[in-house]
């Protein structure tokens, strides 16, 4: 069995999302994934109008999500994946082969700066994940805001109660890594670092950003109705977590002020 992991020092993480990559965008792809049915217009909805506004996109898959924005209007985009299976670069539309971890090393964002930056269901990979959000509030324009989702923690909490035979408080702050295996490859696993909801607001705040609006998708009745097995998948497991999250202003300064 393959691993890949959120924890540091993981190096194979690159490896296995490459293989990885084709099973999961063949299952997102489809009429009846979660990502089909809710995170994607939730996704959307938070992200509002992009006409004109340059897209950062971290942990961008194959860059589907980013070629649709930049059709919807977007300027200048550029995505980013450890992985290397890319829908083919076109104009306005830019995907790189790299680590969100290094992002600011990439030559291909020399001196530029973005109006929106998305990490979306790619933020568990980062190693640091103050200092890569940091790095990342550092590359916005001015009214620019970062848009980040993550699988509700409950989800995992929930599927390791039933596995172990425990409690859900028990999982939920649990604090160790655990693994799991990829519903859409399950000949794969990755290692998660266990969260809290607590864990990622404190996080935000480290990073000198504040929460702008927050979201937790669930099905509209008519999905519901279409998909029944999935709403009844919702009602068990949650779905993500959704931050709209802006620079607080003035935190550079104040955060140089306590050091001094
Ligand atoms: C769950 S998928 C989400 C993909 C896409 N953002 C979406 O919403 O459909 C997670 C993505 O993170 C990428 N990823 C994992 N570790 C990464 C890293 N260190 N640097 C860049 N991308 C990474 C994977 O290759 C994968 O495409």
């Amino acid at each position: 069995m393959t691993q890949a992991g959120e924890a540091a020092g993981e190096s194979d993480n690159g490896a296995v999302w490459s293989a990885l990559s084709s099973d999961y965008e063949r299952a997102r792809a489809r009429e009846d994934s979660l990502d089909t049915l809710v995170e994607w217009p939730a996704q959307r909805a938070l992200l509002g109008d992009v006409v004109g506004r340059t897209i950062l996109d971290l942990g961008c898959g194959n860059g589907g999500k980013l070629a649709e924005l930049v059709a919807a209007g977007a300027g200048a985009s550029v995505g980013i994946d450890v992985g290397a299976d890319l829908v083919p670069a076109r104009r306005g539309l830019e995907l790189v082969q790299g680590d969100l971890n290094r992002f600011e090393d990439l030559p291909e964002l020399t001196g530029r700066t973005f109006d929106r930056i998305l990490f979306l269901q790619s933020f568990g990979y980062a190693t640091d994940p103050v200092a890569v959000l940091r790095a990342a509030r550092e590359r916005l324009t001015d009214d620019g805001f970062i848009l980040l989702t993550r699988t509700h923690p409950l989800r995992y909490a929930r599927e390791r109660a039933e596995q172990n035979g425990t409690s859900l408080g028990a999982e939920y702050y649990a604090g160790a890594d655990f693994t799991y295996r990829a519903a859409w490859n399950d000949a794969m696993a990755l290692t998660k670092r266990t969260y809290t909801i607590a864990d990622l607001l404190n996080i935000f705040s480290a990073a000198g950003l504040w929460v702008d609006a927050a979201d937790e998708p669930s099905m509209s009745a008519a999905d519901a109705a279409r998909f029944p097995h999935k709403k009844a998948w919702m009602d068990t497991y949650l779905g993500i977590l959704i931050f709209r999250l802006r620079p607080v202003p003035g935190f550079e300064e104040r955060a140089g002020q306590a050091n001094a």
